[in-house]
């Protein structure tokens, strides 16, 4: 059987590292897109090897970046992938509404939900047709989407939330298996993560190994609200619950 690759958007970041990290332990190959050279450099230094991962630099904003490196994939350029993980997000800080920008909240909203959009969108279609039947396609969404502590993060998750809840019904009856990550704790990677007190990206990272393995949870949300539902993953449905019928 030859290797899955997983495609990750937002793999310098701490919920990528820590699916870097998952996707190398459990013998899968990792190709991630990453922003510039200085950062497939930092993704190699957090994982302490290159082997088994590809970077490609590519500006994820851009409305053919994606696509490019999808573009890059058929042409067999780029290895070919089975599964997606999409965690872009912007800053998280907490800034009160009435003192952004305009121009910031515009920037946070492409950074924070775009990508993810633009990730479904070139890759969805890619992952279709090659039929495999074990594909899938995770986003990471976050419970500040829920609790509005951390203000443009917050309204951010609120659209994740929304796009996963489509997602779940586009491919309800497709070979990709979506689903949401719905993270109610602090995870960095693990040198921030030890001088912060928080959750450990290597230690995060089991959640995906578990999910990839799990072929029976699809369309759902899977809560993690704390370290405990690392080893019993708890779901829920997302999406309308009954089939619904195009128009
Ligand atoms: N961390 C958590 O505990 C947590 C909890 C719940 C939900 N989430 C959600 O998970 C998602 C990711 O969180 P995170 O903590 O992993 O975020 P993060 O550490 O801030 O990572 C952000 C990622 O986005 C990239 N990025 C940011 N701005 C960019 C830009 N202008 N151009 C290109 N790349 C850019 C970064 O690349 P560089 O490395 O090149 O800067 C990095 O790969 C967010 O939606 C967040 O709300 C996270």
């Amino acid at each position: 059987m030859s290797t899955e690759t997983v495609l990750l958007v937002g793999a310098t970041g701490n919920i990528g590292v820590s699916m870097a990290i998952a996707v190398l332990r459990s013998k899968r190959q990792v190709l991630a897109l990453v922003r510039n050279q200085a950062s497939a450099e930092k993704l190699y230094k957090y994982l302490g090897t290159r082997e088994g991962v590809t970077t490609v630099e590519v500006d994820v904003m851009s409305d053919g970046g994606i696509q490019s490196v999808v573009d890059r994939v058929k042409t067999g350029e780029l290895p070919s992938f089975q599964h997606v993980f999409s965690s872009g997000g912007g800053d998280y800080v907490q800034r009160d509404l009435s003192t952004i920008s305009l121009e910031y909240f515009r920037q946070q909203m492409t950074y924070g939900v775009e990508v993810n959009f633009l990730a479904y969108r070139a890759t969805v279609p890619y992952l279709i047709a090659q039929g495999n039947p074990k594909s899938t396609w995770t986003i990471c969404t976050g419970a500040q989407g829920d609790w509005g502590l951390y203000q443009m993060p917050a309204i951010a998750q609120g659209a994740l939330f929304s796009m996963s809840a489509v997602a779940a019904q586009e491919q309800k009856e497709t070979n990709v298996r979506f689903n949401e990550l719905y993270l109610a704790y602090r995870v960095e990677v693990d040198d921030d993560a030890d001088a912060h007190g928080v959750v450990r990206a290597s230690d995060f990272g089991v959640i995906y190994e578990r999910l990839l393995e799990r072929p029976d949870i699809r369309g759902m949300r899977v809560k993690i609200l704390d370290e405990s539902d690392i080893a019993d993953l708890k779901f829920e449905p997302k999406g309308m619950p009954v089939t619904h019928t195009k128009e």
